[in-house]
């Protein structure tokens, strides 16, 4: 894996291995000094041109405990403000040397557009309506590890739908992964062509709730909203809303899901985001295991493989990945970051 910006470059087994991946990081976020020295040396850069508080800061600490340098690129103080070019801006962060890209724009298709101007692997941290593949993953990630696996699960996801980048990574995955999946909204908030979709559509929240085992509920992405396609947030609440009244009709072990930021009162109760079943926190936590993968297998011993075969090694045989979390030998004992399990870096 060479970059990241769709879920449609993800196989199956691409997504398997991801989760195992993070299994082994979820393992390293457990220790005293939570952090492995896999990526020492490697430059991250954290392009972030539209608002983020929980993306950024988890591929932030994601970077930092596989012990990466971060640079994180701040849009309000930078040239852009002065009308410099995007290309401009990729072409002169790629000449100081990094590695990775890791990308948010509010139009879609930029994360492919910076790839064209930069060898540096770029990763997809969210781009207009298009994607939002790491999303997809720590969902993913998060309900395999509450529901022990998604085949065969029954996945609703609920409310804008047409404007949200998540839907479409979710549902790409989440099917991928053998779940069932309903989308639910509005018609108004559906896109206009779904044909090709594997999804069921349903417009009556109340009719398929007491079946699902996972209820996912989407923000209205007002920002994207071109015009009043629902007539009040209170309508829109009492059709579409998870509220106290329609929670109690959900199944006592669904997980209740978001991906934030949540408009309490609006897509969601305040008090039905406090329930034991929803897992909100949850997926914020799988954030960091799963975004510390998906840099793992982009910038890790598979990328190094390669080019040090060509570049470095003289034909001598690649370290084995094992070998990644042990390059700190002259530091006494207990401050060594402790490998990762080797089982695990094989990819
Ligand atoms: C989502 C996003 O930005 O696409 N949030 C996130 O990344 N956690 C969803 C949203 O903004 O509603």
């Amino acid at each position: 894996m060479k970059q990241l910006i769709s879920t449609a470059d993800l196989s199956r087994a691409d997504v398997d291995d991801l989760m195992l991946l993070a299994d082994s990081f979820a393992e390293v976020q457990s220790r005293d000094v939570p952090k492995v020295p896999a990526l020492r040396g490697r430059t991250v850069v954290l392009a972030f041109f539209e608002d983020s508080t929980r993306t950024r800061t988890s591929f932030d600490l994601a970077a930092r405990r596989l012990s990466a340098d971060v640079l994180n690129f701040s849009v309000a103080s930078s040239a852009t403000k002065k009308g410099e070019s995007l290309r401009d801006t990729v072409e002169t962060i790629n000449a100081m040397g990094i590695d990775a890209i890791v990308v948010r724009h509010r139009s879609s298709g930029t994360p492919i557009q910076i790839s064209r101007w930069t060898d540096a692997a770029v990763i997809n941290a969210g781009d207009g309506w298009h994607q939002h593949p790491t999303q997809a993953l720590l969902d993913a990630y998060t309900l395999r590890n509450r529901l022990g696996g998604l085949d065969g699960a029954n996945v609703a996801i609920c409310g804008d739908i047409n404007h949200s980048r998540v839907a479409r990574s979710n549902v790409d995955v989440f099917t991928k992964m053998g779940a069932e999946v309903t989308l639910v909204g509005p018609q108004t908030l559906m896109p206009p062509d779904i044909s090709d979709w594997p999804v069921t559509v349903s417009h009556d929240l109340d009719a398929i709730i007491g079946d699902v085992d996972v209820m996912y509920m989407l923000r209205i992405q007002t920002e994207r909203l071109s015009a009043g396609l629902f007539p009040t947030v209170r309508e829109y609440r009492s059709r579409w809303g998870l509220t106290v009244q329609r929670a109690t009709a959900l199944h006592p072990n669904a997980v209740i899901m978001h991906p934030g930021p949540m408009n309490r009162g609006v897509e969601i109760d305040p008090e039905v985001a406090n329930d034991e079943r929803c897992a909100v926190l949850d997926q914020v936590a799988s954030g960091i295991p799963v975004r510390m993968a998906v840099l793992y297998q982009v910038l890790g011993p598979g990328r190094f493989t390669e080019e040090r075969s060509a570049d470095e090694t003289n034909g001598e045989a690649s370290p084995p990945p094992g070998n990644v979390g042990l390059e700190n030998e002259h530091q006494p004992d207990h401050e060594k970051e402790a490998p990762i399990k080797e089982a695990s870096c094989q990819y």
